[in-house]
């Protein structure tokens, strides 16, 4: 079994921010997920490097475009770093390969008629770096520049209704099921050619027609990378392994590009479209949109620095439904740290770890048969897959609370402080077995206290696993090693 998985390359014009991590954790949930299940995973990310809005970033800070790419891509690269993102690969649109790619897939759709030259006037929005009908973009609010050059066109048009047919008949390509209408709205209104080169700058991939002075336009050949990365066009064992993906993970604003423009693209080439495009929704500051000019912007390092990365992933998954837009604030986070992190799953590790090193000298007991906690963890596992399949990482974790709150109640009912010997031990095999499985559901969301807590109970990162998982994987013998509580109330 194999799952390919991609997040948006990320344009390089400036820091990442909270948005741009929170698709990058989800996707590295999903992965992580996978994986726990014995999936090979390819997980790829990057950086958009090329187009207009970069080369004027790097003009205005007087350094050269590529200069500023490196710094911005570095930056990114610490970020997931920090974030323990599990990536299988990293691609810059600026790498050989992918200029190999996107200049092989080119050459296909010129040779088969499909490109065509032309002139293109009208509005153009820079940071967005895409054509619109309007002067002030409906995407960001901003005035457009009008932009009048000559330039080469995709025909998008004909390929209209293999795109209707290919959403009518796949259910989940476009996810979640609201946008779907959305994009039909658009494929049926007027689905017209698409300008693919821009001729008045020389920041991108030059394309393959003698004499032509154009490069591509910058989300033409962006969207390529997700073939470049599993090998396309030389590496042909590779790419059949992997393509499709299996899911696509992007923003709301650039569910167009994936559910239309790219999925054209694929069919004209000869290629399949992905399985899945899911569209998240957007955090905003006190309802605002995020900016540079309303000086809102968070900065996800600084988060990082003060509530650690397992903090701010478990926030970000599990305050708002995937899909919908939520506001982010200080204080719902310290919130919903202190609530679920703190008092929930951090009481419960540290009183069941303090009762095994006082009551029974830090060493696990014999299996005991786990009462109604094992039915509810075993329950658990198959919800999630659910849950994770329809990419709902806050049905995820209040699946995995019941057993945290369970085991809560468990302690509280049973009092081990008034119990003895053959009354005690199974008690505190139970709640110890119950920590394992909760190191491997969380694994996912909160890999760092995930392994944690394994470490605590004398398993490693290899011994979390969904294969065949059953109650009473923890060895009677093994000496606990509690050091410190999981996770610090915050004041
Ligand atoms: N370079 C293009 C993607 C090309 S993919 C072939 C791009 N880059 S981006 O850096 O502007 O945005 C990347 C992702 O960050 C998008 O999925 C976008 O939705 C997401 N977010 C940017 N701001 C966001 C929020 N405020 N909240 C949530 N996600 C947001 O688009």
């Amino acid at each position: 079994m194999k799952y390919y998985l991609t997040t948006p390359l990320y344009y390089v014009n400036d820091q990442p921010h909270i948005g741009h991590s929170y698709t990058t954790i989800a996707a590295d949930a999903i992965a992580r997920y996978k994986r726990l299940k014995g999936v090979d995973v390819f997980f790829l990310t990057g950086t958009d490097e090329h187009g207009q809005k970069i080369e004027r970033e790097a003009q205005k800070r007087k350094i050269p475009t590529q200069e500023l790419a490196n710094q911005m891509m570095n930056r990114y690269k610490s970020l997931w770093q920090l974030l323990s993102i599990s990536y299988t690969d990293f691609i810059r649109t600026t790498d050989d390969r992918h200029k190999r790619a996107a200049t092989h897939l080119f050459t296909i759709l010129y040779n088969k008629g499909d490109i065509y030259e032309g002139r293109y006037e009208g509005p153009y929005c820079t940071p967005c770096e895409t054509f619109v009908k309007e002067k002030i973009c409906p995407d960001c609010g901003r005035p457009c520049e009008i932009i009048s050059e000559e330039t080469y066109f995709f025909r998008l048009s004909k390929y209209r209704d293999q795109l209707l047919s290919y959403i009518q008949e796949n259910p989940n390509f476009i996810m979640p099921s609201y946008r779907k209408n959305e994009m039909i709205n658009i494929i049926g209104e007027d689905l017209i050619d698409l300008s693919i080169t821009r001729s008045t700058f020389s920041w991108g991939i030059p394309i393959p027609i003698s004499g032509a002075k154009d490069v591509m336009y910058v989300w033409f050949e962006a969207l390529i990378n997700y073939l470049t990365g599993v090998g396309y066009p030389d590496d042909k064992e590779a790419f059949e392994r992997y393509w499709p993906a299996d899911l696509h993970l992007v923003g709301k604003d650039i569910m167009r590009f994936h559910t239309i423009i790219w999925p054209a693209m694929l069919i004209a080439s000869g290629l399949t479209p992905p399985k899945r495009v899911f569209g998240h929704g957007w955090w905003t500051i006190n309802e605002e949109k995020m900016s540079k000019s309303k000086g809102n912007v968070i900065d996800p390092f600084e988060i990082i620095d003060e509530f650690g990365p397992d903090g701010f992933r478990y926030f970000l998954l599990r305050e708002i439904a995937f899909g919908l837009d939520g506001d982010f604030s200080r204080k719902a986070l310290i919130h919903r740290l202190n609530s679920d992190l703190a008092n929930d799953l951090g009481n419960l590790f540290s009183r069941v770890m303090k009762m095994v090193e006082t009551y029974i000298e830090g060493e696990v007991p014999e299996r005991a048969d786990g009462e109604y906690l094992r039915d509810i963890a075993l329950n658990i596992a198959n919800e999630i897959e659910t849950e994770i399949s329809e990419i709902r990482f806050q049905g995820y974790l209040e699946r995995v609370w019941a057993l945290v709150r369970e085991a809560n109640k468990y302690v509280d009912q049973k009092k081990p402080w008034t119990l003895k010997g053959d009354d005690l031990n199974p008690v505190l095999y139970n709640l110890l077995e119950s920590i394992r499985m909760l190191s491997i559901f969380l694994f996912p969301i909160i890999p760092n206290l995930s392994v944690k807590m394994a470490n605590c109970l004398g398993l490693d990162e290899k011994d979390l696993s969904l294969i065949d998982l059953k109650w009473g994987g923890l060895s009677p013998g093994i000496k606990i090693r509690y050091v410190a509580p999981l996770f610090m109330r915050i004041a």
